[in-house]
């Protein structure tokens, strides 16, 4: 059982200012977990982010017969027990709330002749995993039961996992990961194409452990990616970067609280994760790339990110994959904008923590800016501030509790939201991290 909701409050006060580093990426800090679990031997994760989601995902691989340390604060070493070589765990894998952990585990377990129960929380169990067990019983795996493709479920992992050509029906890296990581287990090769490219953090790290991976263009925009089964991974050190999905958070802060000025330091600015940055650009934003390098595999940079004016623009559906959950704090910067922001193709965040795009529409409402969902698309009418004043329901989701703050930190009165415990599954920290910026909340 959770602990009681924690009802947050964030009210205007000056400008923010100072330096901060978020705490690291979720994606790379899950994918770390399970790539280490798969070596034959021990990974060194260093920044691993700490929270609830990443615990739980530890947990469950634990469960599966991997060993897991936790050497200092972020630093963790996993013990692997080799591609195909989990154990089948005594109970039931429990991932609270994290979409990612679970559906990658999925393909991971898939891919081994074991029986395993996964589950989440009321927020999990709400979501769609039919599309993750298409593919893999394809390669082999069995659904042994599941209500209506959603949590709880039973899967029986292949005995024999066959390699699959694999066109994810959506923009999806949870997909495209599960179908890799059971590809694992499969003799030959395992391909997966897909029309608009995602965040490649799966592929990146495959690489880095030693697997035979190929990805190239397909379909105009699109890509192939064709991974050889059956590797022998070799554990190599982590290094996870400050996740963009949580520097999102002071960063539209800087931008909407007047005055402000914020140095962020060593932000992933993987192209594949940046189209938020990109946006509020377009908008006018002051965001310089500072010491931009590469860490751990991946490309960083210090933002400095300065307070401004903003005008409403149109962001292409396109550009959705690279920043599917920034959009509810996309859409607080867009009410601070002079004019319409109108955000295209949002299908996706419907089968979110919440539904995003309902759960983002109302809590601008709620605080007095005109927001409207036509179709998949968002549409906010910018009037350069927000009244505030409103009461958030965040559905279990730590970017709507997130974004929520935020608007108060601008709003002419204070928001309050129901319940801030979730923000712990991502940015654990969060509230001490913008308090030392300057951000009244209570
Ligand atoms: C993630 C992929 C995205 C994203 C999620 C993390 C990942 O989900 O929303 O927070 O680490 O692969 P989808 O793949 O379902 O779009």
């Amino acid at each position: 059982m959770r602990a009681e909701p924690v009802p947050l409050t964030a009210r205007r006060n000056g400008p923010l200012s100072g330096a901060a580093r978020v705490p690291g990426d979720k994606s790379i800090s899950i994918r770390a977990l399970i790539l280490g679990a798969l070596a034959v031997g021990e990974t060194r994760i260093a920044g691993l982010l700490e929270g609830d989601d990443v615990v739980n995902t530890a947990r469950a691989l634990a469960a599966l017969g991997a060993r897991l340390t936790r050497a200092r604060e972020r630093q963790w070493l996993v013990h692997g027990v080799g591609v195909g070589g989990f154990a089948e765990p005594a109970n039931t894998l429990d991932f609270g709330n994290s979409g990612t952990g679970c559906r990658l585990a999925l393909g991971a377990v898939a891919g081994c002749p074991i029986t395993a129960t996964f589950d989440g929380d009321a927020s999990l169990r709400s979501r769609p995993m039919r599309r993750v067990l298409d593919p893999l019983e394809r390669i082999g795996a069995r659904t042994l039961a599941s209500a209506d493709g959603r949590l709880p479920l039973t899967l029986a992992g292949a005995r024999d996992p066959m390699p699959i050509v694999f066109e994810p029906p959506v923009a999806s890296a949870q997909l495209k990961s599960a179908a890799l990581l059971a590809g694992l287990s499969a003799p030959g090769a395992t391909v997966v194409i897909e029309a608009e490219p995602t965040r490649d953090h799966t592929e990146k790290m495959l690489r880095h452990f030693g697997a035979d991976i190929r990805v190239e263009p397909a379909n105009g925009r699109g890509r192939r990616i064709t991974l050889t089964g059956q590797p022998e991974l070799v554990p190599r050190p982590v290094a996870v970067p400050a996740d963009p999905s949580s520097a999102a958070f002071p960063l539209v802060a800087a931008v909407i609280v007047p005055g402000s000025e914020l140095i962020l330091h060593g932000v992933m600015m993987n192209p594949l994760r940046t189209g938020l940055v990109t946006t509020l650009m377009e908008m006018g934003a002051r965001i310089e790339r500072l010491d931009e390098r590469n860490e751990g595999g991946e490309a960083v940079a210090d933002l400095r990110v300065r307070a401004g004016s903003l005008c409403g623009v149109d962001v292409p559906a396109a550009r959705a994959p690279s920043m599917i959950d920034e959009y509810p704090v996309l859409a607080v910067a867009a009410a601070f904008a002079e004019g319409a922001t109108v955000m295209r193709g949002l299908k996706e965040l419907r089968v979110k923590e919440s539904d995003r795009l309902a759960a983002t529409a109302a809590l601008l409402r709620g605080n007095g800016v005109a927001a409207e969902i036509d179709g998949d698309d968002l549409i906010v009418q910018g009037k350069g501030g927000a009244a505030g004043g409103g009461l958030v329901t965040t559905h279990m989701d730590h970017r709507i509790a997130m974004a929520a703050m935020v608007l108060g930190l601008a709003s002419d009165k204070p928001v309050k939201i129901d319940d801030g415990s979730f923000i712990a599954t991502s940015f654990p920290g969060f509230v001490e991290l913008m308090r030392s910026l300057g951000a009244v909340l209570s």
